[in-house]
């Protein structure tokens, strides 16, 4: 029998060597690992064995039993890539060399200018956070001083869940949060953060509002910081961002959060400042409010407003971009029209 097992091995590899297509392998296989095959046979056999004898054939067919599967898997796959580059070459259309055609993606214009402001400031020792977007009514309004009955509310409706949270109205939602986690900067080392997001708000849609929008939130607490802290870093962000000189002008604002508060507004890069849709025919937008932080913010956030003071600031990210790449209608971004959104490219 063992001469047998010998003998069988020999014939399989000669036909294997043989095989061409996929049907003569499934063939070679049957006839010997089959129900009635001859390896399968060779185990029927050994029940008239007996002793040593059983033993060692039992094992040496085992053996050629398991070679032969191997082989046999192997071989499947090497006649697959074979019928696929027969597949290839009979298609003599197929040109390796012609360009993809298929659908390659690109990065979200809001992504693009989000990771270049991320860079600047990173280089400016900002640590980057990730804000929730579904908030607490407390991290959202009260934890930045804006009380229930407080009228700043009205401005920022927006989308309460059943468990009486809410879609984050804006990026300073994280102030609170953040402020907790990082607690009083040591000497010398001001906090320096920013924070992105997406933010929600009840809105009438048109060429200037959306129901969803993207802001870029930075916060900067320390012993001594100023309002000048505040201005040379948001010159330093629209020199870079704009690469060219853009025109600024600060103005008194109100939020409930800074004392004092402003709005930086840049001129309208659309229209160079005639007066369009985007910019509400004024010629400026309102690009950024910004402002020291409020002392109540800071206690609430455990950092003592007797010892530090720190500046903020909520840059429209989508208004940003629709100034960069002059976009003049904000429903672009969420409309997922790939024609328009794939021209943007870093
Ligand atoms: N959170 C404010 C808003 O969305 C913007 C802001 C941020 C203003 C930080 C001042 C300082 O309207």
């Amino acid at each position: 029998m063992l001469d047998n097992l010998v003998k069988l091995r020999e014939q399989f590899k000669q036909e294997l060597e043989a095989v061409e297509i996929r049907e003569e392998l499934e063939s070679i296989r049957i006839r010997f690992i089959g129900k009635k095959g001859l390896v399968t046979s060779e185990l029927k056999n050994l029940k008239n064995l007996s002793g040593d004898m059983k033993k060692q054939a039992g094992k040496e067919v085992n053996i050629l039993k398991n070679d032969i599967e191997q082989s046999i898997i192997a071989y499947q796959k090497i006649i697959a890539d074979k019928e696929y580059l027969a597949e290839i070459e009979k298609s003599e259309k197929y040109d390796f060399t012609i360009p993809s055609r298929s659908n390659m993606g690109s990065l979200h214009p809001i992504t693009i200018i989000q990771k270049e402001i991320e860079d600047i400031f990173k280089t400016m020792g900002f640590i980057v956070e990730d804000g929730l977007e579904v908030q607490t009514e407390y991290n959202n309004f009260e934890a930045v001083n804006i009380p229930s009955d407080h009228p700043a509310r009205e401005m920022q409706d927006t989308y309460y869940l059943d468990n009486g949270q809410l879609l984050k109205t804006h990026t300073s939602a994280a102030q609170n949060a953040i402020m907790k986690k990082y607690g009083a900067p040591e000497p010398g080392k001001p906090l320096r953060v920013l924070f992105p997001g997406r933010c929600f708000r009840n809105e009438n849609l048109d060429a200037s509002h959306e129901n969803t929008f993207f802001q870029l939130e930075g916060m900067m607490i320390g012993e001594d910081i100023s309002i000048s802290n505040l201005i040379y870093f948001m010159k330093v962000l629209l020199s870079e961002v704009f690469k060219t000189d853009v025109k600024v002008r600060l103005r008194p604002g109100f939020f409930p959060f800074v004392e004092p508060g402003f709005e930086l507004d840049i001129n309208c890069l659309i229209c160079g400042g005639d007066g369009c849709s985007t910019c509400k025919h004024t010629g400026w937008l309102e690009l950024l409010p910004c402002g020291m932080i409020h002392p109540n913010v800071l206690e609430l956030g455990g950092i003592n407003p007797d010892k530090y003071t720190g500046f903020a600031f909520g840059l429209g990210l989508t208004r940003l971009a629709m100034m960069k790449y002059e976009i003049k209608d904000i429903r672009l971004f969420n409309s997922g029209n790939l024609k328009q959104l794939k021209q943007f490219t870093i």
